[in-house]
């Protein structure tokens, strides 16, 4: 599959790096593609990469992967171009700078707010509830991470699942992209379990059923 990563920084190099190592074209999308930190990332996900301004990795791309931080999330949607039709999986959480919340009002989310935002894409949300330690190896012995999603296309949540599944974790749909008002208060949770609580950012979650 062709998978833009819109964003090089933690989440993107790790997911693209992954992906790529999958076997998947990945395109990394960046504000400055010949960047050395750019050069570096596309060296390590290997010949399934490169690199690319933010605009031409999203065209050649049927899956976008939006990494880049919340607050640049517009002005970066902007200038991708038409992404009708396309999946767009949104990452994103809108943290404080000193990660104390998130920077929305009540009945907001990041990820309804980049839907209105990317005319016509399928807007997934996904990755945002795990640290980049659990994004680097989900699976837990026997276990895989609990990989929440929502969205309001099945088909685009069916492409995450099968995307996140093939990376080690156990996807669960959490239902319509309104659900993301939630997954974005999990991510509130796990940094707070993570740094104030002091459990560290190798953990993650696991649904228990009978
Ligand atoms: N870190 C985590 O553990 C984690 C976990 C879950 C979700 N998230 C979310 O995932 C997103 C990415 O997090 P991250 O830790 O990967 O962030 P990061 O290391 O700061 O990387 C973000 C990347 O986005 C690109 N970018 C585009 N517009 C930007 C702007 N206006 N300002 C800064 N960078 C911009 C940059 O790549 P170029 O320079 O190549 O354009 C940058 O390297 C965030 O929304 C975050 O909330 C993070």
């Amino acid at each position: 599959m062709k998978i833009a990563v819109i964003g090089t920084g933690n989440v993107g190099s790790i997911l693209g790096t992954r992906l790529a190592h999958q076997g998947h074209e990945v395109i990394f999308g960046s504000r400055d593609p010949r960047a050395a930190k750019v050069v570096s990332v596309v060296q390590s996900a290997g010949p399934n990469a490169r690199a690319d301004t933010n605009a031409a990795a999203a065209n050649a791309a049927e899956v976008i992967i939006l990494t880049v931080p919340y607050f640049g999330a517009e002005e970066t949607i902007k200038g991708l171009g038409p992404l009708k039709g396309k999946v767009l999986i949104d990452t994103t959480n809108a943290l404080l700078p000193d990660l104390s919340g998130l920077s929305l009002r009540a009945g907001e989310s990041a990820g309804e707010n980049i839907a209105g935002w990317a005319a016509g894409a399928h807007v997934v949300k996904a990755f945002n509830t795990v640290g980049t330690r659990v994004m680097e190896d989900p699976e837990y012995g026997d276990d895989r991470a609990l990989l929440l999603i929502c969205g309001d296309s099945a088909g685009a949540k069916a492409t995450t699942a099968d995307l996140a599944d093939e990376l080690g974790f156990n996807a669960v749909d959490a239902g319509p992209l309104t659900m993301a008002r939630h997954l974005e208060s999990l991510a509130m949770l796990w940094i707070q379990l993570a740094f104030v609580q002091g459990m560290g950012t190798d953990f993650a979650l696991k649904i228990l059923n009978r």
